[in-house]
């Protein structure tokens, strides 16, 4: 039996093994679906302390389902947080990390629903190069907002050497410097594109049924575009996607960066956190949440039902590659 098994899994490597020849005109190749009940073979549950100091209680896999915080129900994959407790110590929440590194390709999330535009939360899909210290091998923010933002955030962080013209995509270029500790601008903010589209992260996403973000990451740039429900290219529909089709991205990264060497070896996230180095840090400065309550914390504590929209609902999660 051992042996047979054996075979099988020799046999399969060797059909794996031959590279397709490069051609002109690559096209997108399916090489991962995480979609459905396939979904949690491409994540890990990251349950540690949040990086990022979010007032968040990340769980483990098992809690996560026993609190149905995360669900997967007829494809369709939920991923939520607490919204029945008051939280003094962080509000329980889901932080996935894909098993698998990428290198360059095409990331598409097809999503019905995502964290609304409330006070205190910090919803991400992201990447992140983690083999070494941060930001050595970079990170790149594809969905990103917080507390009534409803424009999503672009952004690429970096060690020094790496800046953008912002040249190519919609959105507007709030700062080129991709290296987090550039002089002249705020600390760790990185190059940042804001989308031209103030219905394009939380709240307004889901009023539309929400929409499909893809990230093109290739040798020339990054780009990033987002497609309401009812605007989604054709290609996309279909499972055979064109980036070159699809007109000007919302965010196109690029300038003097050489992204091979700035961009290695990232993991997918998709996370909620609540407060933290960006929720929590603009608090004060927000009209609307800071009449809610003195500090994001204590908001966050003592308000679960706030929560209750703070979900990610996703039909799929698919990674191409033309390499
Ligand atoms: C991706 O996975 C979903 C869920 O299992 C499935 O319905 C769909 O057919 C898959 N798509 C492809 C192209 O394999």
């Amino acid at each position: 039996m051992y042996s047979t098994s054996l075979l099988i899994f020799t046999l399969l490597l060797t059909l794996a093994s031959p590279a397709p020849a490069p051609s002109a005109t690559a096209s997108y190749t399916l090489i991962d679906n995480c979609s459905g009940a396939s979904f949690l073979s491409c994540f890990d549950f990251f349950s540690s302390a949040d990086p990022t100091h979010g007032f968040v209680h990340y769980l483990n896999q098992a809690d996560a389902q026993a609190q149905n915080l995360f669900t997967i129900t007829d494809d369709t994959v939920k991923i939520s947080v607490d919204s029945t407790n008051i939280t003094p110590d962080g509000r329980a929440s889901v932080r996935l990390q894909s098993k698998k590194l990428y290198n360059r390709g095409l990331f598409v999330l097809d999503l019905v629903h995502m964290p609304a535009s409330t006070c205190g939360s910090w919803p991400s899909f992201w990447t992140l190069g983690s083999a070494k210290p941060w930001p050595e091998n970079g990170e790149i923010d594809i969905i990103e907002a917080v507390n009534t933002d409803t424009t999503n955030h672009m952004t690429l962080h970096t060690s020094d050497g790496c800046s953008i013209t912002g040249a190519g995509g919609q959105g507007r270029v709030v700062t080129q410097n991709c290296f987090v500790g550039a002089a002249g601008q705020p600390a760790n903010a990185g190059c940042g594109v804001e989308s031209a589209s103030a219905a394009s992260f939380g709240s307004p996403v889901n009023a539309a049924g929400g929409g499909v973000y893809a990230m093109e990451w290739t040798a020339e740039r990054i780009a990033v575009w987002f497609f309401p429900r009812g605007s989604v290219m054709g290609d996309l529909v279909a499972g055979t996607p064109d980036p070159s089709t699809w007109g000007p991205p919302d965010a196109s990264f690029q300038g003097d960066c050489d992204l091979s060497t700035h961009f290695v070896d990232h993991s997918l996230l998709i996370d909620t956190t609540f407060c933290g180095d960006w929720a929590g840090s603009v608090w004060s400065s927000n009209p609307i949440c800071s009449a809610l309550a003195p500090t994001c914390a204590d908001y966050v504590a003592n308000n679960p039902a706030a929560f209750a929209e703070s979900y990610w609902q996703i039909n799929s999660l698919k990674i191409f590659s033309q390499w």
